[in-house]
């Protein structure tokens, strides 16, 4: 089957109950030490042949985030992507963009970085590209709404004029995101 199969990218970010109440999705993030061998156990087995790697959600802190992250870096996946929001949240606070930004200064991850949240448009990508430095980007909604979105792929890479700076940016500050968080109501069914 290896032929067929060009990665394996681990879901530790699905917020549902019929992947949490099995240990999978985002209940992983739970566990860290587990996702930890599971996904070394992988890259031992696999990661020679195809492209290891997992999606994950974000933690309720930074710290929290960043040391889950370099413990995926550790167990040798070969990228990581990243949503950030918590699994709690789902899609009702806007996405985290500086949480991103602020993973990559801190010169820590060696690993490429994709990340997302709230990509409707080419522009989104773009500004998405040039304020967090991530090393590219994965649509979920953008995409279901407009599948031509990729047909517009160079428009979205052309950051050789970036539209923002990481200053001016107004749609990703955290004191805008911290005024419109909202409490977590799924956390139970995480538990
Ligand atoms: C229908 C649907 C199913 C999704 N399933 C998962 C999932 O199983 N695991 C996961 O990590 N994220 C899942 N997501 C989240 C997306 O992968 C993405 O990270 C998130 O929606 C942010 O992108 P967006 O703001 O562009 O929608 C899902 C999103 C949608 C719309």
């Amino acid at each position: 089957m290896l032929p067929d199969i060009s990665g394996v990218d681990v879901n530790m970010g699905c917020p549902k109950s019929f992947s949490v109440s099995g240990g999978m999705g985002s209940a992983l993030m739970k566990t860290p030490e587990k996702a930890y061998e599971i996904m070394r156990a992988l890259v031992e087995k696999f990661g020679d042949k195809i492209s290891v790697s997992c999606k994950i959600r974000v933690l309720r802190t930074d710290q929290e985030t960043f040391r889950y992250i370099k413990l995926m870096q550790k167990a040798g996946v070969h990228w990581i992507s990243i949503h950030p929001r918590t699994a709690a949240e789902e899609t009702r606070v806007p996405a985290r963009w500086y949480t991103i930004k602020k993973l990559l200064e801190t010169g820590e991850i060696s690993i490429p970085v994709l990340g997302s949240g709230d990509l409707f448009s080419p522009r989104d990508v773009h500004k998405y590209l040039s304020y967090t430095s991530a090393h590219g980007c994965i649509l979920a909604r953008g995409a279901i709404h407009n599948p031509g979105i990729f047909k517009l792929k160079q428009a979205m890479l052309d950051l050789a004029t970036p539209l923002i700076s990481a200053k001016d940016d107004q749609s990703a500050d955290e004191d805008d995101w911290k005024e419109s968080i909202v409490e977590p109501v799924m956390d139970e069914e995480q538990n």
